[in-house]
């Protein structure tokens, strides 16, 4: 690798895929807001000031995951270095800040960094900062939205021949349905190549005490009811619509039955939310008091479940760490068992 000396300047290169189509975004959104249970991507938490906001949950001391996930990093990152593949593409998926990632790169030692996420701005600023820490490392930001499918685009698939690890912290996995994870994970398994070695190195929240559960999405400063909030200020600016934050209570609720915690926005009181749709013509929905917007789900998996889910997604041999009150685990998974004798098969 060259000294850092030799790139006193060197920057990131960005790949940017996602364009924010605003007539798809509003056709989107508008079928899910006329359901009879209105609803929408929880990707329309993160705008810019969603991804902030979401930094500031995973502060919070009810917002177990960050801090539980960290400490598994900790507590198990030498065994984890044993098992995934060194001189690798660490690809990170919903890279957000890119602490989690960068926090890792003594240990792992990759030979680029590939950052993905819809939430570009956030991300190109947050890049540009870590680059400067680290000016030897190549890297790469993608902006992309990874909902309807993971494919590395020919720059990053060109230059990532040699092994791949995919990188999903923070349980984002939870955002998914079982059989939306299982798709995804297909995606992934395909993203990660076919060189022996490469493999998924995934962080999921498991089943717990409802109390437990449902204080971390609902903390007692706010902070997850304004991150809840701000999505009604984003989808003013999409859809020219009229929500009124005043309006609306942030809910967090676990359901048991399917093991997830549901994030809805409450009507407080009957009204009218009106807006654009991708044609332009004018839309409304009525509310009643306590009906609701469903904006996130975050599922919960037990162990033995995740294990299966990733088996049947294509990946081998999974092995994972815990927390000592197993809240939360770490998940490696490969594609195929590292070869000796050649880097391809
Ligand atoms: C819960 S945050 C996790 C951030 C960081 N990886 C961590 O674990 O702390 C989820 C990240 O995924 C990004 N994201 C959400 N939906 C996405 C999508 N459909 N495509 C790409 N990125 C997405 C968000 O912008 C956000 O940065």
């Amino acid at each position: 690798m060259p000294h850092a000396a030799q790139h006193p300047s060197r920057q990131p290169q960005f790949v940017q895929v996602y364009h924010e189509d605003q007539e798809a975004l509003r056709h989107e959104l508008t079928l899910g807001l006329l359901e009879p249970q209105a609803h929408c991507s929880p990707k329309f938490l993160y705008d810019a000031l969603g991804s902030r906001l979401f930094e500031a949950i995973t502060e919070l001391p009810e917002y177990y995951p960050t801090r539980t996930e960290a400490t598994i990093f900790k507590s198990h990152g030498s065994a984890m270095a044993q098992a995934v593949p060194r001189g690798a593409t660490l690809i990170d998926l919903g890279a957000g800040n890119c602490q989690k990632a960068s926090s890792l790169f003594d240990r792992f030692q990759p030979q680029r960094y590939v950052a993905v996420d819809i939430s570009v701005d956030f991300l190109r600023d947050a890049l540009e900062c870590l680059q400067r820490q680290h000016p030897t490392l190549e890297m790469w930001g993608l902006g992309v939205d990874f909902s309807s499918g993971l494919q590395l685009p020919p720059p990053i698939d060109d230059l990532a021949q040699g092994p791949r690890l995919l990188f999903y912290p923070g349980s984002s996995i939870g955002n998914f349905t079982p059989d939306q994870a299982l798709a995804f994970l297909r995606t992934v398994h395909a993203a990660c190549g076919l060189q022996a070695g490469s493999g998924l190195l995934i962080g999921v929240d498991l089943a717990k005490d409802t109390g437990v559960l449902e204080a971390a999405y609902d903390d007692a400063l706010g902070v997850t009811a304004a991150f809840n909030l701000n999505l009604l200020l984003h989808l003013n600016r999409l859809l020219q619509a009229d929500f009124r934050l005043e309006d609306w209570r942030h809910l967090a609720r676990y359901d048991t039955v399917l093991q997830r915690i549901e994030m809805h926005l409450q009507a407080r009181r009957s009204l009218t939310v009106r807006w654009r749709d991708d044609q332009g013509s004018a839309r409304e929905r009525r509310f009643m008091a306590g009906q609701s917007l469903h904006t996130e789900n975050s599922y919960k998996w037990t162990i033995a479940g995740f294990s299966t889910l990733l088996q049947q997604a294509g990946f081998r041999d999974p092995q994972h760490w815990t927390d000592d009150a197993q809240r939360f685990a770490v998940f490696w998974a490969a594609v195929s068992r590292p070869s000796t004798n050649g880097p391809r098969f």
